[in-house]
């Protein structure tokens, strides 16, 4: 969709009217109204035409932000509502565009806005022109020469905190493209009286306060200065701090500020020494001294500030000290010198301080215009921005506002001029009749000051230069003489009798009619301050001083360009500067910015309406208007126009198709407006009276109220006929649903009824079905019982022969199975416990069970066991496996066996691990011991017995002595052939060797022990792990054993015993022993 663009135009939502042209009915009452009205409801702006009028707001107001810029931006004048950015904007688009030169014109009288202005006109051009690298450095450059300008040449004055007390145009050149490319500042008349006295509530310029404020002490100490203002005779005190403002931090910002545009480091310090040396000259004191020959003479106080001041600019004190207190004067060829009194010493110093400060000036401004100048030597386009000290009038006026009203003067005239000039092009340009403008013309009042011959100026120069005593007082009779006659020019002393009474006029001064009201100058001072005068000692004084930047500033002083010609005066300098710009804004499209104070108290919200009618008068603001307003008030492109009043008329509403002049013809032929309301110019509508214009906007007004109607009228019934339509769409939806919806419900019904009735038909026929097949069963069992009763019947009738003669048997069997069933369960009840040597066992109740009873025991005692066997550990396991091979091998064959079985079998009993006796025994065994115990060994030969040691391992048997644990013998148990024992009761046991084997050389061994039973049973069990072999045990109670060569017979014999119960053994013969056992 295509955007719609919306045109706005300064006559909407306007407050008062946004251009003064419009003002009905016209005088200063509704002027000052409408500026008021204005001023109150934030719009500061007001136009007359093209020249925009400022109101100082004195606070901040939101209308300069980058968005601001943006809206301001490429807009025609007179589309947004009145802004200094509209004027800026259309001075920079027709330097970009239309190739000409602009120049802006600042006027307004202190603390009105200027400089803020000129800030605000230099920061929009900035914003919109081109952006780079290069181009931004130079836009710094350009914007920062501000700070640096104002710190050096502002000053806190009565009406204004910063108030600027020099003259600036600036030119800034812009390329083809309108990017920036440098500028050229030019300034004037910087008011100097200020360096060495300030008028009460005054400061001197803020730099003095920023350097003793912000330098740090390192600075200080190195400028020979102290921190203390009221050290330095030259700042006032009653106001050396303003409300604020801080001049600390103004310090760093004006240094950043110099940086920037390009001061180095050297020339920084430089232009601070030379501040430093203005402060300290103030501080120089005279004291008169009377001379012999009745010459008045001065001398300086105290001349350590003298010696500090030589150091710092590198002056010789004796040159500096002399040229305070002598004066040469050359006239041809001679020189003469006088000394000063101390007055003239003290005008001398004070000289000096003003010279050096705006001297100093001039060199920072010729200094940052080397800075941004442009670099190229392409054809520029400039813009001038002047921002000038608005007319004065004090109650003393003096040189100083004598100069500056001159200078409005001349604004005054090409302002005029150029209004004119371009109002006529305009009429030219549209091809319209131009009609005569009357009005007050001051060319006469620019001629009565700077006419050559008879000019004011002229006349001052002229005093000035004559020989013989001069003084304010002949100047004044001079113009008394010569302007006398001049309408413009009023005095008591002139010859014209008009103000020979006049009171108002005291005899030393003469007044002036301005074209913005009369002003009374003081005639004292205009010589001296003309004459600018600075003695050539201290000229030259200071051009032999080491510090280049003084020496630069005194070029005069250098003797080898002596001049006896005087300097031009104050006077014809600033004539002449006036008179080039003037003649640089002429060759330029002027714009204006009227800056007006709305009162004396910088304060916000305050507007002073006697004070805005006086700066109205003397701006001329009405006479503008008037002039504006002359032939035709008000015009307007012929698109715009048309544009804006189109809907008024039915052909050109809502589209024109033709040219816009004929539209706009049309539309005015239809409106039926007189015709000498309005003429049509080549490309605009020319109308001549503001009441006409108004007309226009009241019917636009009443126009757009209808047409709004209009639209509502048929927005509404769109809105409504949608709304019908869509509620008549959603009313079918609605209704189709319903109407299904209504149908399933309905459907879903039937269908349930279908099956309910389906289901009872069912279930009938099916109970039907199931009573016909239930009389057909029971009809089937009925018979069917019938027939079993009569089989029955006659298989018992049968039968019954047979069931007398098995009865018996059945009984029986059925009785006995009650019994066992009996029995079974008795038993259950009367279990003995679950030891094993338990010896109880219930009593049999009937005979006929006997061998079940002792089975059941059996069995029952066989599972006990092998519950009890199944706890058994391994190590219990082997200790029975031990005691059951015993039970084996001698169980009813030996009578020493049962008294073994309660004794359990440790194998060692001795414990040669533990005695400390058998440690030498213990080693010389490795293997695993089975038996340690002490036997008796039989003697061979005599049946006696001795103690030894019997060891048995795995592989060994062993007999070491008891007393020294000595090994007697060993014998490997492959050797062990056989152990022989009697049946009786006794412990003797025989060990039959291997014939032949080492250990059998001495024959078979005899012992009797304690433990016979468990040593027989371990040397068995061993020998038949280790070979595999069971040994051979032999019961008898006579048996044989090999002694050496010998086969003795071993014989027991029971009863026969002498000695108690202990078994002796006694050698019968060679082949016979014998063993009493009791
Ligand atoms: N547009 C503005 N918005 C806000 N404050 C403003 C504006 N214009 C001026 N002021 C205030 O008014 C003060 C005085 O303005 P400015 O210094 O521009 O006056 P001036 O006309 O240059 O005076 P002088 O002739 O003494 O230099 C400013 O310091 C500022 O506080
Ligand atoms: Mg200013």
């Amino acid at each position: 969709m295509a955007k719609m663009e919306v045109k706005s135009s300064l006559l909407d939502n306007m407050i008062g009217v946004g251009d003064m042209v419009l003002l009905e009915p016209l005088n200063e009452e509704t002027f000052i109204g409408n500026l008021k009205k204005r001023f109150d409801h934030n719009e500061i702006y007001t136009y007359i035409g093209s020249v925009v009028i400022s109101v100082n707001p004195y606070r901040s107001l939101p209308i300069y932000s980058p968005e601001k810029v943006e809206d301001y931006r490429n807009r025609n004048f007179y589309e947004l509502s009145p802004h200094i950015f509209a004027l800026s904007d259309e001075a920079y688009r027709s330097l970009r565009d239309q190739d000409k030169d602009q120049c802006i014109l600042i006027t307004g009288e202190s603390g009105a806005g200027k400089t803020e202005a000129s800030k605000l006109v230099m920061s929009y051009v900035a914003a919109v022109c081109g952006k780079g690298a290069e181009v931004n450095e130079v836009k710094e450059q350009l914007l920062q020469s501000n700070p640096v300008l104002e710190a050096f040449g502002n000053a806190k004055t009565v009406r204004n905190d910063n108030s600027s007390r020099f003259g600036k145009y600036m030119d800034i050149e812009f390329d083809f493209k309108g990017d920036p490319l440098g500028g050229v500042i030019s300034n004037y008349l910087l008011e100097k009286s200020r360096v060495v006295k300030q008028p009460r509530g005054e400061r001197n310029f803020h730099v003095f306060y920023q350097l003793l404020s912000g330098a740090s002490e390192e600075l200080l100490q190195k400028l020979k200065l102290e921190r203390d203002f009221s050290r330095y005779n030259y700042l006032s005190l009653d106001s050396a701090k303003v409300n604020g403002v801080d001049d600390a931090a103004n310090f760093r910002t004006v240094r950043n500020a110099m940086q920037i545009v390009g001061f180095t480091d050297h020339e920084t310090e430089s232009v601070l020494e030379v501040v430093a040396a203005v402060l300290k000259l103030g501080n120089i004191e005279f004291k008169p001294e009377s001379r012999v020959n009745g010459l008045d003479e001065s001398k300086i106080k105290d001349k350590n500030e003298l010696k500090e001041i030589c150091e710092l600019t590198s002056i010789d004190q004796l040159v500096l000290e002399r040229a305070f207190s002598f004066r040469t004067v050359e006239a041809k060829q001679e020189k003469v010198s006088t000394t000063l009194n101390v007055a003239q010493a003290y005008y001398a110093r004070d000289a000096l301080a003003k010279n050096l400060y705006s001297r100093l000036f001039s060199w920072l401004v010729n200094r940052i215009n080397e800075s941004i100048k442009a670099q190229t030597k392409v054809r520029k386009k400039v813009m001038g921005v002047l921002d000038i000290y608005g007319f004065e009038i004090f109650e003393d006026n003096s040189f100083e506002q004598f100069i500056i009203n001159y200078c409005n003067e001349k604004l005054q005239q090409i302002f005029i001029e150029l209004t004119l000039k371009e109002e006529q092009e305009e009429y030219i340009r549209e091809d319209i009749e131009w009609t005569h403008i009357d009005y007050f013309n001051n060319a006469i009042i620019c001629d009565l000051i700077e006419n050559n011959t008879n000019g004011i100026l002229a006349m001052l120069d002229e005093e000035c230069l004559r020989p013989g005593t001069v003084t304010d007082e002949t100047f004044l009779e001079k113009l008394n003489q010569v302007c006398a006659t001049h309408q413009h020019f009023e005095s008591r002393m002139s010859k014209c009798s008009r103000f020979l009474n006049d009171t108002t006029l005291p005899h030393s001064c003469f007044r002036i009619q301005h074209y913005a009201g009369k002003v009374l100058y003081q005639v004292e001072g205009f010589v001296d301050k003309n004459n600018d005068l600075l003695y050539r000692d201290l000229s030259q004084a200071m051009w032999k001083a080491g510090h280049a930047l003084i020496k630069s500033l005194f070029p005069e002083g250098n003797p080898a360009k002596v001049n006896l010609k005087r300097p031009p005066t104050a006077g014809s300098q600033f004539k002449a500067s006036v008179a080039t710009l003037m003649k640089n804004l002429q060759t330029k499209n002027p714009n204006y910015i009227r800056c007006i104070k709305p009162n004396d108290k910088k304060a916000a919200h305050i507007f002073n309406e006697s004070l805005v009618c006086h700066q109205i008068r003397y701006l001329g603001l009405l006479e503008n208007v008037r002039v504006r307003r002359a032939g035709y008030a008000f015009r307007q492109a012929y698109e715009p126009c048309l544009e804006r009043y189109k809907m008024l008329c039915k052909q050109t509403w809502p589209h024109w198709k033709g040219p816009a002049r004929s539209g706009v013809e049309v539309l005015f032929n239809e409106l039926a407006i007189p015709m000498e309301e309005y003429s049509f110019g080549r490309s605009k509508i020319f109308i001549r009276n503001p009441r006409t214009l108004f007309q226009l906007e009241d019917i636009r007004k009443q126009r757009l109220e209808d047409l709004a109607t209009l639209i509502q009228k048929i927005y509404r019934g769109w809105k409504c006929r949608t709304h019908f339509l869509l509620m008549k769409k959603s009313q079918v939806v609605i209704a189709a649903w319903c109407r299904r919806y209504a149908q399933q419900k309905r459907y879903q019904k039937i269908k349930s009824s279908a099956l309910v009735i389906q289901s009872y038909i069912r279930g009938w026929k099916a109970r039907k079905l199931l009573r016909e097949l239930k009389h057909q069963k029971r009809c089937k069992e009925a018979a069917t019982t019938i027939a079993a009763y009569w089989h029955g019947t006659q298989v018992r009738r049968e039968y019954r022969k047979f069931f007398r003669a098995n009865a018996g048997k059945k009984i029986y069997e059925f009785t006995l199975q009650r019994i066992v069933q009996k029995y079974f369960l008795e038993m259950k009840n009367k279990m003995p416990s679950l030891s094993p040597i338990d010896k109880n066992w219930p009593p049999r109740p009937y005979l006929f069970l006997d061998s079940t009873h002792k089975e059941l025991k059996r069995i029952f005692h066989l599972w006990r066991c092998k519950k009890y066997r199944d706890q058994f550990s391994d190590q219990q396991k082997l200790i029975y496996e031990e005691k059951l091979e015993a039970s084996e091998l001698f169980k009813d064959k030996k009578a020493l066996y049962p008294s073994s079985v309660g004794q359990p079998f440790q194998g060692a009993y001795l414990e040669i691990n533990k005695n400390p006796k058998y440690k030498k025994l213990k080693d010389a065994i490795e293997e695993k011991i089975i038996i340690a115990e002490v036997v008796n060994k039989i003697n061979r030969a005599n049946g006696k017995s001795t103690s030894r040691i019997f060891l048995l391992t795995n592989n060994n048997l062993l007999l070491a002595d008891q007393k020294s644990g000595q090994i007697k013998s060993e014998v490997p148990l492959v050797d062990v052939t056989k152990v022989s024992m009697s049946s009786q009761n006794d412990g003797f046991f025989a060990v039959h060797l291997k014939e032949g084997s080492e250990a059998a050389s001495k024959g078979d061994f005899l012992f009797s022990s304690d433990h016979l039973i468990e040593m027989a049973t371990k040397l068995y069990r061993t020998t038949l792990s280790q070979t595999n072999q069971k040994l051979n045990i032999e019961i008898s109670d006579e048996f044989l054993v090999q002694f050496r060569q010998d086969k003795v017979c071993v014989k027991f014999i029971q009863g026969a015993q002498k000695n108690g119960s202990v078994p002796t053994c006694k050698r019968r013969n060679n082949r016979l022993l014998e063993v009493a056992v009791p």
